[in-house]
């Protein structure tokens, strides 16, 4: 068995913002069939510590930056979690990253910080008997971890992997705080975390973990490019031998359609168009967007691609929060027009029914790391329309003449990420829609698609048997 302490700041079903939650909650059980034992550390917000079963203290600190803290040990299913307890740092109301006014905690540096800390500790000198042979670090929240074990002289014991989940978000603090934070001084510098005179958590992350990754082979290298790299690119270039792109997978036990065949779908999109209050009998596809309403995504350019859609008799169904400029142009444009209904906040069974009941789901991403929705998509033969970027170009097979010629199209991309290009999409999917052998043709195989962590299980396991070999003696 391969012994991996995951260390990430979202799990799902205890705390999720977006696909990071879901994607470290199925690694566990996705690589315990190739013989990893996989155990995942989070911080112990107030919304997480209230929803753990049992609990037992196996570890403690009389002062974590600045308050005591244990770790909690919790089972998850079959799976084991520990949880860092430190009421000082997480036990708050708000959501993990920000406040309830929606301002970043103040403290988010020495908050991950301590849980990276704890999380080298653990690495250096295990926990419950259990040594840990990798710490897996997920996006900046667990960035410092890999430089930490250095300084507990465990890092050639040890060994570190960065996956980079989304590069927009790059855990910056002041140079002031280097003391509070625990860090050596000598690292800062261009060549270790010091970046634009502060301090990057990630750029430690990238600069210190033995290995790196990101979440599809196409950001991997879109992630070395001055265009996508937002700053960060150089050191990734120097760092190409050591970095891979692996493919999220989809949680299939959570996310399996309510229908084995098509024919059952169109219940759910009857359903789907009453509960929104959107008219039964428009004869256009029912678009579904599921997403965080922020610049990444795209969707001020949907919105000037919207007419494409509506005027010829299609809908669309959008579940998002975020940027409050587009949530309330979103939810005017809503009311306005009765072919948009809008749904702002957080609702993962919406988001299911909106799944099941769509025709199709719309991800005009300026960039995505992976992507998740398109894939649920796929599963649900909610036929996905996306910007050719990132794992949206690696999950989804254009239907392109090529595409459509060979037979095995699974839904649209669109290329460049503009109003004009998306509203062209908009229209192709409209024809495809009305063409029922091959819009039926490419719901099946949309549905055949191989969305599951199976492939890309074996690729980390692969990957942490090789970074074990490395350090061995
Ligand atoms: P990102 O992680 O960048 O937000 P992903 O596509 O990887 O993008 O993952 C988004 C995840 O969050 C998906 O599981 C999606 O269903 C979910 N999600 C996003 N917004 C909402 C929402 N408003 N309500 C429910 N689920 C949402
Ligand atoms: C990030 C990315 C998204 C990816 C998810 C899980 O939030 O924005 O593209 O699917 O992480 O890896």
């Amino acid at each position: 068995m391969t012994r991996v302490l995951s260390v990430a700041s979202e799990c799902v079903p205890l705390i999720k913002t977006g696909g990071l939650a879901d994607v470290v909650g199925a690694l566990p059980g996705a690589l315990a069939v190739h013989g990893v034992d996989m155990r995942v550390l989070v911080p112990g917000y107030r919304q997480v510590i209230a929803k753990l079963p049992t609990q037992e203290a196996v570890a403690e600190f009389d002062d974590l930056f600045g308050g005591a803290a244990r770790v909690l040990k919790a089972p998850l299913g079959a799976q084991v979690l520990y949880v860092l307890e430190a009421p000082h740092l997480f036990d708050r109301d708000g959501g993990p990253y920000m406040d309830p006014q929606g301002n970043d905690w103040r403290d988010n540096p020495e908050r991950f910080a301590a849980l990276s800390s704890v999380a080298a500790m653990i690495g250096a000198d295990g926990i419950e008997d259990w040594h840990p042979q990798i710490l897996h670090c997920h996006d900046w929240q667990a960035g410092f971890a890999p430089l930490y074990l250095r300084e507990l002289g465990a890092a050639g014991r040890v060994s570190t992997l960065m996956t980079i989940h989304n590069i927009a978000f790059q855990g910056m603090a002041s140079a002031s705080r280097i003391g509070a934070l625990g860090l050596p001084r000598t690292g800062f510098h261009q060549r270790g975390y010091e970046f634009w005179d502060s301090v990057s958590a990630l750029k430690a992350g990238l600069v210190y973990a033995d290995k790196l990754s990101t979440v599809s082979p196409t950001y991997a290298s879109e992630l070395m490019t001055k265009d996508f790299g937002m700053g960060l690119d150089g050191v990734l270039r120097e760092r190409q031998e050591d970095m891979v792109g692996i493919l999220n997978g989809i949680d299939e036990t959570l996310w399996t359609p309510p229908y084995k065949t098509i024919a059952e779908k169109a219940k759910h999109k009857a359903a789907l168009r009453k509960e929104l209050g959107l008219p039964a009998d428009w004869p256009g596809p029912l678009c579904v967007v599921i997403s965080r309403l922020t610049e990444q995504k795209g969707l001020d350019i949907l919105m000037q691609a919207l007419p494409a859609l509506l005027d010829r008799g299609g809908q669309l169904a959008l579940l998002g929060a975020g940027n409050p400029g587009l949530e309330e142009a979103f939810q005017r444009k809503a009311q306005k027009h009765p072919g948009v209904a809008v749904r702002i906040g957080y609702d993962e069974d919406l988001a299911h029914r909106m799944m099941a009941g769509g025709d199709a789901i719309l991800v005009p991403s300026r960039f995505e790391p992976c992507g998740l929705t398109q894939m649920y998509g796929l599963r649900y033969g909610t036929l996905p329309l996306v910007a050719l970027t990132g794992g949206l170009a690696d999950t989804v097979i254009n239907a392109s003449p090529a595409g459509l010629a060979a037979g095995c199209a699974t839904g649209l991309q669109f290329h460049p990420v503009s109003a004009q290009a998306l509203a062209q999409a908009m229209m192709r999917l409209i024809t495809l829609y009305q063409d029922k052998e091959t819009w039926t043709r490419m719901m099946t195989n949309a549905m055949a698609s191989p969305v599951s962590w199976t492939h890309s299980a074996a690729k980390y396991a692969a990957l942490y048997e090789s970074m074990v070999k490395a350090k061995q003696p």
